[in-house]
């Protein structure tokens, strides 16, 4: 079995990427939706903001691929750099993950990256994995799904309505506006204390950059805020992101959802994010279900997504690891 790198992968390279990325999804989660070819193609050219994506393939003698190892590389050496290793449910349990994983490390090791993550699903082979090499669980996320057929357009009208009084909502899709973009990035700072990966950095032109990505992509991004304070000056005081993806508009993905400290017990979670259900289901009428997932000791927002009718589905777990701990490749 060999390693080699897919700097710039061919059309033929990101499909069988694609089928093992395929056929491990439907080992470990069954009865989900693959995410489809499009969305690894997309994933494998467009890299993240501030970061290159490092490809290798793990490949027999006649070149069919039995392993990946997708590598996200921050230019700033600094912050951390993400992993995902995939291995053909079939060929598993050979070392082929150990060594991908090697072969990044030392990726990691030349580019003086000093800490990596990981974001699995509970229960699957991925836990022993990482826990054998080195990475710790930093945080548990409860999966919770919405099905939109099974929204009461009434009782959404009604959680609507009751507007937190001194507050009003505003909505845009794609990249927020540069006025507000400053605003933005202070309530992202908000979320800071609940994900893992530099949330406190974020700055009005990251907030843009990060939106532009997911455009780039062909997604759309759906935000819905709360503003308060004078018209010509307005604060954010709480925002809800969704993003609907181009080739799985089906299922969208809700992304940050944050009050700003100051502004939190007074129902402004629930109300932006009723207000994001009920401009999606006549806006995106393709949009069958919302993912979202939260920190699992974040009940606020786990009460808030249960009253609008979102239902647990699985768990993911964060993991991290400082480089100097990760497999070295045997030579
Ligand atoms: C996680 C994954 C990449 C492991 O690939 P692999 O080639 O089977 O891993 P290895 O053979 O190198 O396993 C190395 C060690 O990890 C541990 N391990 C791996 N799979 C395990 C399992 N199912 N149960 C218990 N321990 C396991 C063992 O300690 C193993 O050593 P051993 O076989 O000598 O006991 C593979 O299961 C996979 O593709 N999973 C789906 C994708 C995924 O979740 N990736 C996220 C990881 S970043």
């Amino acid at each position: 079995m060999d390693v080699i790198a897919l700097s710039d992968p061919t059309d033929a390279q990101i499909e069988e990427w694609h089928s093992v990325a395929a056929a491990a999804w439907a080992w470990d989660r069954p009865g989900e939706p693959v995410p489809d070819l499009e969305h690894t193609r997309a994933r494998l050219l467009i890299p993240p903001p501030a970061s290159r994506n490092v490809m290798w393939a793990a490949v027999d003698d006649g070149g069919r691929m039995h392993g990946t190892a997708y590598l996200r590389l921050p230019h700033d050496a600094g912050r951390a750099a993400e992993i995902d290793v995939q291995v053909l449910p079939a060929r598993r349990r050979r070392g082929i993950g150990t060594r991908l994983l090697a072969v990044a490390a030392d990726r990691l090791r030349a580019a003086r990256c000093g800490t990596v993550v990981a974001q699995v699903l509970a229960g699957t082979p991925a836990v022993p994995f990482l826990e054998r090499h080195g990475f710790r669980r930093v945080l548990s996320l409860r999966v919770m799904l919405l099905r939109m057929d099974e929204l009461d357009p009434v009782r959404l009208a009604r959680l609507v309505a009751d507007a937190p009084p001194g507050y009003r909502l505003i909505r845009w899709t794609g990249p927020v506006s540069e006025e507000l973009a400053g605003e933005l990035a202070m309530a992202k700072r908000a979320m800071a204390d609940i994900t893992v990966g530099g949330s406190s950095r974020w700055d009005p032109r990251r907030v843009r950059e990060t939106a532009e990505a997911v455009e780039a992509r062909g997604d759309r991004l759906y935000t819905v805020a709360a503003l308060h304070g004078p018209t010509a000056a307005p604060r954010i005081a709480g925002f809800t992101e969704v993003v609907v993806s181009a080739t799985d508009p089906e299922r969208a993905a809700q992304y940050d959802t944050a009050v700003v400290p100051e502004h939190r017990g007074r129902r402004l979670g629930i109300w932006l994010k009723a207000a994001m259900l009920e401009w999606l289901r006549t806006e995106r009428p393709d949009v069958r279900e919302i993912e979202t997932d939260n920190v699992d000791d974040n009940s606020p927002m786990l009460a808030v997504n249960a009253e609008l009718g979102f239902r647990h589905q699985r768990d993911h777990l964060d993991y991290q690891a400082d480089v100097a701990d990760l497999p070295t490749l045997v030579r």
